[in-house]
């Protein structure tokens, strides 16, 4: 089988691709991604020199681009995205053009090349905020109200997806999933932005009062919920994916990650909220449970310690990582 994933050199498509290269030895990807700040081609050292994978740099938004790469292949796996809600708050331009325009584009081509299947990589957040304290999560069925700028153009590709299967029979599937943490993933998130900063001996920002919930899903989980999808989901279906049952609050998870690098709690800094900030997440996996017989294999406490080892290990790939760019956005986002 070929492949082409897009945005590959990110955080999940890295991890995806490295995941599926060990476990599907006769397949080919092809790496189709922009290098926008987020991409980093320092993320698949471990398979540049593997003959099934190969990389091409490109913009999905550009048609002709588009085009090229898609020749002769089965699947498109579509992970390629603008994904941090902040830099959507600040500048939502980019995210309608890569999250819509860039779906759209790949999905006129993904019907012309009569693609096998096209899988798309969404989120919870198309599903709106939940309310502290209450049992209920999202699943399948949970209506979209996305509410900030990042969650509408990811909740706006969806529909775009569906109507493709529905009016032009493209054989798609969809995952949303909750927020992944783990090695490789850009030190603007949460986890790695809490671990990073402390092993500095910096501050912590934590926005509002801290008690904001997400559901964390560790990303190896996440790519095989994405293998099983591809190889036993059916066309048209959506598949929720998520991490562990309990709720955890964002100041529990730092407190958990100052106790692993033994920092105490001098080091939290309550900073201005963010916009519009959704309350919580939660995921009810059962469809793809039932359905593929998926289910979270890593609980949290565990792989959140070797995620922190894992940034302890590679100061220097998030010490480039943290570049010129990258602090002039961390001044003007915790400026005050
Ligand atoms: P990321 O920001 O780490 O990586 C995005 C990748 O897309 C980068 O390599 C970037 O260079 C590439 N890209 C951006 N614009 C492009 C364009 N126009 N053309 C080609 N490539 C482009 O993102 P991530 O965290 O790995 O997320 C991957 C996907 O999963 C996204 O679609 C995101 O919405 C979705 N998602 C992420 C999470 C999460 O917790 N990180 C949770 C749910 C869903
Ligand atoms: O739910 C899935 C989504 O998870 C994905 O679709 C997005 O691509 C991904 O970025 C993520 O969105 P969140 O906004 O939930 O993730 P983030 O890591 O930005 O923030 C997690 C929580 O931590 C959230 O409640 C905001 C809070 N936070 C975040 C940052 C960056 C802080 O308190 N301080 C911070 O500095």
């Amino acid at each position: 089988m070929r492949l082409l994933v897009t945005g590959g050199a990110g955080f999940i498509g890295s991890n995806f691709i490295r995941y599926w290269l060990r476990n599907n030895l006769d397949d080919e990807i092809i790496n189709f991604d922009k290098l926008t700040y987020a991409g980093n081609l320092e993320n698949l050292i471990e398979v540049e020199n593997n003959p099934n994978y190969t990389f091409v740099r490109g913009d999905i938004c550009n048609v002709n681009e588009v085009e090229g790469v898609m020749n002769k292949i089965d699947v498109v796996v579509h992970f390629a995205a603008e994904s941090h809600v902040d830099r959507a708050i600040m500048n939502p331009m980019t995210f309608v053009k890569t999250n819509v325009i860039g779906t759209y584009v790949l999905l006129e081509q993904a019907l012309k090349s009569k693609i096998k299947r096209f899988h798309h990589v969404s989120t919870d957040e198309c599903f709106g905020s939940l309310k502290l304290g209450e049992e209920k999560r999202f699943d399948e069925t949970t209506s979209y109200n996305p509410k900030n700028p990042y969650s509408a153009t990811k909740a706006s590709s969806d529909h775009l997806v569906r109507a493709y299967f529905n009016t032009y029979g493209l054989d798609i599937t969809i995952s949303s999933c909750s927020n992944n943490f783990g090695p490789y993933q850009f030190p603007e998130k949460f986890i790695p932005l809490i671990i990073t900063n402390l092993i500095d001996d910096k501050k912590v920002p934590v926005y509002g009062d801290g008690l904001y919930v997400r559901d964390w899903l560790y990303v190896e989980d996440h790519c095989k919920a994405i293998e099983l999808i591809l190889k036993k989901g059916r066309s048209g279906e959506t598949y929720c994916v998520g991490g562990m049952t309990e709720d955890v609050s964002n100041i529990e998870v730092v407190k958990k990650i100052l106790d692993m690098l033994g920092r105490d709690e001098s080091y939290i800094g309550f900073v201005r909220d963010r916009p519009g900030h959704d309350r919580r997440y939660a995921i009810d996996w059962s469809k793809i449970n039932r359905d593929l017989g998926w289910k979270p294999e890593h609980d949290f406490n565990g792989w959140l310690e070797k995620t922190v080892r894992w940034y302890k290990d590679n100061k220097d790939w998030w010490e480039r990582v943290k570049n010129k760019e990258y602090l002039e956005y961390y001044e003007k986002q915790y400026a005050t």
